[in-house]
């Protein structure tokens, strides 16, 4: 099998922080044949279009993508379809990355910096299963119209059954590996699109006898997030509530820094991304924390290439370098020891 990686730094820290992810997988000697190219605004300034035809060809021609982060206040002023943004949403959709994977571990050494009481997070382990090319974020028609005299915007959720099946099946097929538990999310109180979204959801139970499937309100989870989180082992969600409740979910951790992405395909083609934004406060001076980066590298390895072992290598030795006291400024306690972002890097290519 080829081993290309498309590695797309982006905006903000995130050439720091893939540099170190980089330097991890070179580090392993797999034989990944790594190329680069622009996203968002750094392909916004270059070319005007944040996902320039040369990133297209190069990403669809990858088994996988690397990507750091998009976005800044920068290209905050900049129309609709020139912003960042679009250049990940394009991405996404363009190479039909319809599952995004975003657990929330607590690593027991970062337990004083979620703002739960420890005997409420100590142990936390959810993945969060959330559908990423459809919903309210692509629905059809969208837009900020005149109509009657007044200014009026307007946007479509909408799910097919399709749709709905195949993010489902990731779901139940993961909480097989884990816990054997799914929560499925919707408002089905309200919206029909996800009265659609818990049926289909039922109809799949037979196909996994061996996974109890629950159901939430979307309202409901967000609390529960926060009361009781270890409760839950899968949760599945559409677009839009899995982007807010996966934000949610990573600040139990303390440590959005932490917390490593998949995006992937039916293929296991798989765009890598850390949950964390481009952090342009922060930018080139060092300060960034590269972990959820390195983590997203050991995904790519794990659901791209299948090398669990090479997988479980980095994990490790992103504990080891928690465990011997290396910190970078958002997981920093007194007692620890502070490094940069290259220092970080570093230690964990020592740890390998
Ligand atoms: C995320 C981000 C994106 C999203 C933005 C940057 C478009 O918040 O990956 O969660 O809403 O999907
Ligand atoms: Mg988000």
């Amino acid at each position: 099998m080829s081993k290309k990686v498309c590695v797309l730094p982006g905006d903000g820290i995130g050439p720091e922080i893939t540099a170190e992810a980089v330097r991890v997988l070179n580090a392993l000697n797999l034989g990944f044949e790594l190329e680069s190219a622009l996203l968002g605004g750094a392909a916004v300034d270059a070319t005007g279009n944040p996902y320039p035809e040369a990133t297209q060809k190069l990403a669809r021609e990858a088994d996988a993508v690397l990507l750091g982060a998009v976005g800044g206040p920068k290209w905050d002023g900049l129309p609709r379809e020139q912003r960042p943004e679009r250049g990940l949403l394009g991405i996404r959709k363009d190479l039909n990355l319809f599952a995004n994977l975003r657990p929330a571990i607590l690593y027991p050494e970062l337990a004083n910096a979620s703002s739960l009481k420890p005997e409420v997070v100590s142990g936390l382990d959810i993945l969060i299963v959330r559908e990423l090319t459809g919903d309210i974020y692509f629905g059809q028609p969208r837009g900020i119209e005149m109509r009657a005299g007044e200014r009026f915007g307007f946007n479509t959720m909408h799910y097919t059954e399709s749709e709905i099946r195949r993010i489902g099946r990731v779901a139940f097929e993961a909480a097989q590996k884990r816990g054997k538990k799914v929560c499925s999310v919707d408002k089905m109180n309200v919206l029909e699109t996800t009265q659609l979204w818990r049926d289909v959801m039922n109809e799949l139970v037979p196909e996994y006898p061996d996974v109890e499937l629950s159901h939430m309100l979307v309202d409901n989870a967000a609390m529960q997030l926060v009361r009781a989180p270890k409760q839950f082992d899968v949760l599945v969600t559409g677009n839009m509530f899995g982007d807010i409740l996966s934000d949610e979910a990573s600040m139990l951790t303390g440590s959005i820094g932490m917390l490593p992405s998949a995006s992937l395909d039916a293929r296991n083609k798989g765009l890598y991304e850390p949950s964390h934004g481009s952090a342009p406060d922060i930018a080139g001076k060092n300060l960034a924390n590269p972990l959820a980066t390195i983590l997203s590298a050991a995904m790519l390895l794990r659901y791209t290439f299948a090398l669990e072992d090479a997988a479980r290598q980095v994990e490790n030795a992103v504990k080891k370098v928690l465990a011997q006291g290396y910190r970078t400024g958002d997981i920093f306690e007194a007692g620890t020891r502070k490094v940069g972002t290259r220092e970080m890097g570093d230690a964990v290519l020592a740890a390998l």
